[in-house]
């Protein structure tokens, strides 16, 4: 999160003067209305908040009907949180290299295809585009479903078209880490009626047929699902913060621009599918060797770091995953299913070298939206230095 201020506070007390904390309300309807600003931002049909990324990654695999039997690609380089929204849905992950782009490999999403691939997960993480004009091109060719995980990305775009909605469709994330933020939160974004629906009767099982009249035109049977409903103070947040999102991204983008341009000459630019679209949080700089890498970073410091260090962002430090523990009942273990358990993937014995390569070599500079020109000299100069 980079700005939050007056407006959100402001937002957030009409909100509590009404006493009206309820999604459904005859009040202040900050949920609708915060719903129908992303649809016009984001140029989606259908936008479904919620209460967290990983619900929304979630709410729209049980909205494409991926369960037991299904495999899901998805890359190496990611929060942990997408596997196990497969598992959630009862499917098996199935782990695909990234490329020199630091995001999933058109390439090796490909060579992962079986006859089971119900669904790709390319994630754009800290905000870099995926290259989705060849990945969407192979899942079409395949009749497998694209699902964007744009939680690190809020915003973002790719060849003019915002991340999230060039899938079938897209995940978003709104905790404290993300563009945006209201502490937490998340959301689904589709152009598909049928997985609207599905998602929309997930992420509020237990009360969608009770309050208001949400169930209004759906035609989608119910089913018992989870309570990831969203509330008003969390909508009137977001509802600010998303007013405030295309200056965030333009400002990010003008900075990590103007800091590039200031070190193109003396170090090597990580490379982009579509730096116009990146939301430009971080500036990702490739050196030949780890040593190096972490020498600079030793010194550069500024919130740097190397990828290869994020920990549960790297599939490795998957434990729940690696160790094949799918849930907490060993019945309800989509590991052990017996449409899956033939298929479950070695994954502590997979390898993927160019994750291994261009994580370990790499450092990402944080990118400030704030910064002056004085500073953005500054970050410049210590760039040189540390090198
Ligand atoms: C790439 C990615 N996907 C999914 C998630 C899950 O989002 P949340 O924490 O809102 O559940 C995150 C969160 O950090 C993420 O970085």
């Amino acid at each position: 999160m980079y700005r939050i201020g007056q407006e959100e506070i402001d937002a957030v007390a009409r909100v509590i003067q009404s006493k009206n904390l309820f999604k459904i309300n005859d009040a202040m309807h900050e949920t609708e209305q915060c719903e129908a600003l992303m649809r016009e931002i984001f140029g989606a049909k259908r936008a479904l908040l919620m209460t967290s990324g990983t619900g929304a990654l979630t709410s729209a695999l049980v909205g494409m009907g991926i369960g037991p039997g299904d495999e899901v690609v998805l890359p190496t380089y990611t929060y942990i949180a997408t596997a196990m929204a497969v598992v959630a849905v009862g499917a098996i992950p199935v782990i695909a290299d990234i490329d020199e782009t630091y995001t999933l490999s058109p390439a090796a999403f490909e060579k992962k295809i079986t006859p089971r691939t119900k669904c790709v997960i390319p994630v754009h993480i800290q905000g870099f585009p995926c290259n989705l004009d060849a990945i969407c091109a192979i899942a079409d060719a395949h009749g497998i479903f694209v699902l964007e995980d744009a939680c690190q990305a809020d915003g973002g775009s790719y060849k003019g078209r915002r991340l999230g909605t060039i899938g079938k469709a897209g995940a978003l994330s709104f905790n404290q880490f993300k563009v945006i933020s209201a502490g937490e939160g998340g959301a689904v974004l589709t152009d598909d009626d049928v997985l609207y629906q599905r998602a929309l009767i997930y992420h509020d099982a237990s009360a969608i047929a009770y309050f208001g009249n949400q169930l209004a035109g759906v035609t989608e049977p119910q089913f018992c699902g989870a309570e990831l409903r969203t509330n008003e103070v969390a909508a009137a947040i977001l509802h600010q913060q998303f007013l405030k999102l295309d200056g965030i991204l333009g400002d990010l983008r003008k900075n990590k621009a103007a800091l590039t341009a200031r070190i193109e000459s003396v170090c090597r630019i990580g490379a982009s599918n579509d730096i116009e679209g990146d939301c430009g949080t971080t500036l990702p700089v490739v050196f030949d060797t780890e040593a190096k890498a972490r020498d600079f970073c030793g010194r550069y410091g500024r919130g740097s770091f190397l990828p290869i260090d994020t920990g549960k962002h790297i599939y490795s430090h998957w434990t729940a995953i690696m160790e094949t523990r799918g849930a907490f009942h060993p019945a309800l273990d989509p590991f052990k299913h017996p449409a899956n358990a033939p298929f479950v993937p070695d994954y502590k014995n997979e390898v993927f070298p160019v994750t291994q390569d261009m994580l370990s070599r790499s450092v990402f500079l944080p990118i400030n939206p704030d910064w002056t020109e004085k500073e953005l000299d500054e970050a410049a100069a210590a760039v040189r230095a540390a090198l």
